[in-house]
């Protein structure tokens, strides 16, 4: 497996591939893998001739008081498991090379991002949509994998694809983990477990019957603050595609939460389908 750290290298690396007629997975992530990201990259090595991982903690999609510099970062143990599955590639630029001092170009979107977490942190997406435009300019992969555990970043990346008439195929992989659950301590990680006990009602009273998107969000506020360690952000029922706040649980939707567990924000969700 080879560690690439310049647009050029990844260019001629890419050409070469393509020449021999073969096709190119992408896997875009910010480093620190689990087992989420082994998943995604597994499925990409079954579907794909060559995959590359880019390891890339891109600064433009956190907020000025967000955990840039705190983020979690283990190059050397990232590398080892890309190389385990059969990655052919890791990309693993400086900001430097992705952000010139001067860059300006930015690609945004409007109503998917303004909902649930584009809500509490503004630039985020722009920062998540102009980094992956990038990649995929760079890598020109035939397919790119995301995590559905971020529900809304893998709404808003289908929805760029398809409105920047990309050529590339998105694919969403299942298993919900994320790297800030490093900064929990024990007693939070404890307490963390109510994000995933309220995921878990909402979906029962969906498949109950329950129609009505403010019970099953009362229900499921009610439950996370008997936890008194947590803090809501938001708890809400959008439309799975356009992200929008929906009174109706009708297929498909898209019910989702942020919950501050001390200084950590983590994510959850289900998808009524
Ligand atoms: O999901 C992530 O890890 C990041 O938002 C992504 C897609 C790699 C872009 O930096």
């Amino acid at each position: 497996m080879e560690k690439v750290y310049t647009v050029k290298e990844v260019r001629e690396q890419v050409k070469a591939w393509r020449r021999e007629g073969l096709t190119v997975g992408l896997v875009p992530t910010m480093g620190y893998l689990h087992e989420g990201h082994a998943s995604l990259i597994k499925k990409a090595v079954e579907q794909n001739d060559k995959v590359v991982v880019s390891v890339f903690l891109n600064p433009t999609q956190f907020g000025p008081t967000e955990d840039l510099e705190a983020y979690p970062r283990d190059f050397e143990a990232d590398c080892k498991l890309c190389e385990s599955i059969g990655a052919a590639m890791v990309f693993h630029p400086e900001p430097s090379e992705m952000y010139a001092p001067d860059f300006c170009t930015w690609v945004d979107m409007d109503v998917l991002s303004k909902t649930l977490c584009g809500k509490s942190r503004p630039i985020h997406f722009r920062g998540v949509c102009t980094v992956v435009s990038k990649l995929f300019n760079i890598v020109t992969p035939d397919r790119a994998y995301f995590g559905q555990k971020d529900a809304q970043q893998l709404a808003i990346i289908r929805r760029m694809v398809r409105d920047l008439n990309m050529d590339i195929e998105i694919v969403g992989d299942g298993l919900a983990k994320s790297s800030r659950n490093t900064y929990l301590n024990e007693e939070e990680r404890k307490a963390a477990l109510i994000l995933s006990k309220a995921v878990f009602l909402g979906k029962k009273m969906v498949e109950d019957g329950e129609t009505s998107a403010a019970a099953v969000k009362e229900a499921m506020i009610k439950k996370i603050e008997s936890e008194p360690m947590a803090k809501i952000d938001y708890v809400e029922a959008v439309d799975g595609l356009s992200m929008q706040p929906v009174e109706e649980i009708k297929a498909p939707v898209l019910v989702a939460m942020a919950v501050y567990i001390g200084k950590t924000r983590l994510i959850d969700n289900f998808i009524v389908e």
